[in-house]
């Protein structure tokens, strides 16, 4: 008998899924940019709302990339300086490659002292060269292999803007000077276009812009399906469909519903539609607690109440229809409308009308009227004894 498969749904943020849903041409087009000679196609800017799959698409770009053998370069934005980090982590690159690195030569010739390397490292001279020359030589070096130097961000919403110009003025110059570069941000859609705004950005403006969203329910089931294929267990067709549907091709939660139907099946060796059904209420509540629950938290009364009063409809709210029920004159509606649309709570829906940009808004909205802003969606009632009563004991 063979063990049985553990869980292979990713229902958390940042994790990569065993299948990708509707990400080919995005995939197809990136694996041509590196092989390609156009400068152009290999700057994008991944933008999309909360659990769309931004990190993700960067990630499986990013080891496209180094199978290709580009070099990565991997900054963070919570670090102060962006451009100190860029060479901090190409210097980095260089103690390894560089035949001219000292330390490149002793490890070549097996010397394997930690001390004597920490030593070297030291007194790398790459460290006190312009940055411009240490990325020029790292580009070279990695040319030389037949790839490049990738250079990626991601929340790249959260960058101060001098920062971000500094380093893309160094992308610039070594793309200016032929160098094999490829550039990838990835941001939330409202905040990443106000970034764009700006005269310094223009770099930013002109890449490639990849819209991240949801996938069609057929997608969705398709990809669950998969998912639980590559493992001991099975999926009825008629489970894989609800699944697709509850997920409402939602990234996020089509590894939230695969993972509870997965739970609920336990120990058979198919999930079944029951299982499916009764991972509703779960992924819901999930849904709330880790997307919904922070966007709504900080929201005006007036926002709120806008949302609100989109419950009543079954589709799209008509906006004029809004007004009315929240008793304000339709300028002011707009304004509101435009807010809300800018935190990505809501969406256009054809002429005049307007609706929830994420599935099961409605349902945190409900949530929150009957027990109260930021409440917690499963209460916990449980009582556990801390680490203190057992030492104490
Ligand atoms: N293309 C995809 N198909 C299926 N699931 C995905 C896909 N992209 C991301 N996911 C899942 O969606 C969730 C959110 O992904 P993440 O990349 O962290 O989103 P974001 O960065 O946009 O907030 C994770 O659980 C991840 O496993
Ligand atoms: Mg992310």
């Amino acid at each position: 008998m063979t063990r049985p498969s553990a869980n292979p749904f990713t229902p958390g943020f940042g994790l990569t899924p065993v299948i990708l849903a509707g990400r080919d041409l995005a995939i197809e087009e990136f694996t041509a940019a590196l092989a390609g000679n156009v400068p152009e196609a290999r700057a994008i800017l991944i933008s999309g709302a909360r659990g769309t799959g931004k990190t993700v698409l960067l990630s499986e770009f990013r080891e496209l990339a180094l199978e290709a053998g580009w070099i990565d370069l991997r900054l963070h934005t919570s670090s102060t300086s962006l451009v100190e980090e860029l060479r901090g982590q190409a210097i980095a690159h260089l103690r390894e490659l560089d035949p001219d690195s000292e330390t490149s030569k002793l490890t070549m010739a097996r010397i394997a002292s930690v001390a004597a390397q920490r030593d070297i490292h030291e007194r790398y001279t790459g460290e006190l060269e312009p940055l411009t020359v240490v990325l020029d030589r790292l580009a070279r070096l990695a040319e030389e292999e037949g790839g490049g130097v990738l250079i990626t961000l991601d929340e790249v919403q959260s960058v101060d803007r001098a920062p971000l110009h500094a380093l893309t003025q160094h992308v610039q110059d070594l793309i200016g000077s032929g160098h094999a570069v490829a550039f990838l941000a990835a941001g939330v859609r409202t905040g990443v276009d106000a970034l764009l705004d700006h005269e310094g950005a223009t770099f930013l403006r002109r890449a490639h812009r990849i819209e991240v969203g949801s996938v069609d329910v057929g997608t969705a089931a398709e990809a669950i399906r998969m998912t639980v294929a590559d493992t001991t267990k099975g999926i009825t067709p008629e489970a894989a469909v609800l699944a697709g549907e509850i997920s409402r091709g939602y990234p996020y939660l089509i590894q939230l519903v695969g993972s509870k139907a997965w739970q609920n099946s336990g120990d058979a060796d198919t999930i079944e539609i029951e299982d499916v059904r009764g991972a509703r209420d779960a992924v819901v509540a999930a849904m709330i607690k880790n997307v919904h629950g922070p966007a709504l938290r900080g929201l005006s009364p007036r926002k709120r109440e806008y949302l609100r009063a989109m419950l009543e409809d079954e589709g799209p709210s008509a906006v004029g229809v809004i007004a009315g029920r929240m008793g304000i004159e339709s300028s002011q509606q707009s304004g509101f409308r435009q807010r809300l649309i800018e935190d990505d709570l809501i969406r256009p829906a054809g002429r005049g009308h307007v609706e929830y940009s994420l599935p099961y808004l409605a349902d945190a909205l409900r949530h929150e009227e009957r027990e109260g802003v930021g409440a917690d969606v499963e209460p916990d009632t449980g009582l556990t004894r801390s680490h203190r009563a057992r030492r104490e004991r």
